[in-house]
């Protein structure tokens, strides 16, 4: 883990209210896997006083060695609106990789990837990852969902990585199905199930898609984007409940990766 101030390389707005932003960051990122998180924070700035978790998007390479990370993030509140507003060359400090990451167990060939909205941020890391893992993508499907069509994002990414099946879902039909992103998700399940889903996204759709994965028995791992205020398990703030009633986990340190199984959904 790194605690380090860096320059931003490039912040530029991908469409409506999402953004992707580069910034340098410690060579030891080259270690960082598909899933783990950056807190984020203004230097010497008092607004907003917390660090901001951020999933790693995608890793910068220059001439063969990691350079830096981009983040992929949508503005909703002070501090994404305010690193929105950040330039080529402003300062940030970052703090990172932490958490848990997307595993990716031996003889896994055929996977099915479901992003719910910013979701997708953790999601091209992961794929460019099982692609050099031997996952055969052209056979893997990813199912995207947003609420209009400005909240389905990477598309074009995952197709340049391999992935050939792309299903897409808006609420309000305005792009792919209209529809919530698990009815494409189960069919293609019942049909036939993959070795491992992977999933990031809003509550609701985590629960939903645990749900499928149990009921036709898929191996399934989640990722949970609770509240977080310290991100390395010192705050309590990102309490999750396990799977055994009563016992909490951690957001931060215990994931926020997790085996669905581990956790009450
Ligand atoms: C592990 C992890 C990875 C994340 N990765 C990304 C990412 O890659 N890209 C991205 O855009 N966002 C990501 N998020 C969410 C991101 O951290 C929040 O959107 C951000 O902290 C909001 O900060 P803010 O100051 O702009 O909003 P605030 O002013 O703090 O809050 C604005 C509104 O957003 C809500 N909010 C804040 N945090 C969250 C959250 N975690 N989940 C749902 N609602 C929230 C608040 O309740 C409030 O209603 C991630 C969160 C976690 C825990
Ligand atoms: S965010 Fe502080 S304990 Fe997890």
């Amino acid at each position: 883990m790194f605690q380090e101030r860096v320059k931003v390389l490039w912040n530029t707005l991908e469409c409506s209210g999402y953004y992707r932003i580069g910034m340098q960051s410690n060579p030891g990122y080259s270690r960082a896997k598909p899933g783990q998180f950056v807190m984020v924070r203004f230097p010497d700035e008092v607004t907003p006083l917390l660090r901001r978790p951020f999933s790693i998007h995608r890793l910068i390479l220059h001439q063969g060695r990691t350079a830096g990370i981009e983040l992929l993030y949508k503005v909703v509140g002070t501090g994404t609106e305010k690193l929105s507003l950040s330039r080529k060359g402003d300062g940030l400090d970052l703090l990172g990789p932490l958490g848990t990451h997307f595993k990716i167990p031996e003889n896994t060939r055929r996977v099915f990837i479901v992003a719910g909205g910013i979701g997708v941020a953790p999601m091209f890391f992961l794929s460019a990852t099982l692609e050099k893992a031997g996952v055969d993508l052209t056979e893997s499907r990813i199912f995207i969902g947003g609420r209009s069509r400005d909240d389905l994002l990477c598309m074009n990414d995952f197709i340049s990585v391999g992935m050939r099946t792309v299903h897409l879902t808006t609420e309000d039909g305005s792009a792919g199905l209209r529809d919530l992103v698990t009815t494409p998700l189960e069919r293609a399940v019942a049909e036939r199930a993959p070795d491992r889903i992977y999933a990031c996204g809003p509550l609701p759709m985590i629960r939903a898609v645990a749900k499928i994965a149990r009921r036709y028995r898929a191996p399934c791992q989640v990722s949970i984007e609770s509240l977080m205020a310290c991100g390395l398990g010192a705050c309590l703030g990102c309490a999750v409940e396990g799977a055994d009633p009563g016992k909490y986990l951690h957001a931060c340190i215990d994931g926020p990766v997790f085996e669905a199984d581990r956790l009450n959904l």
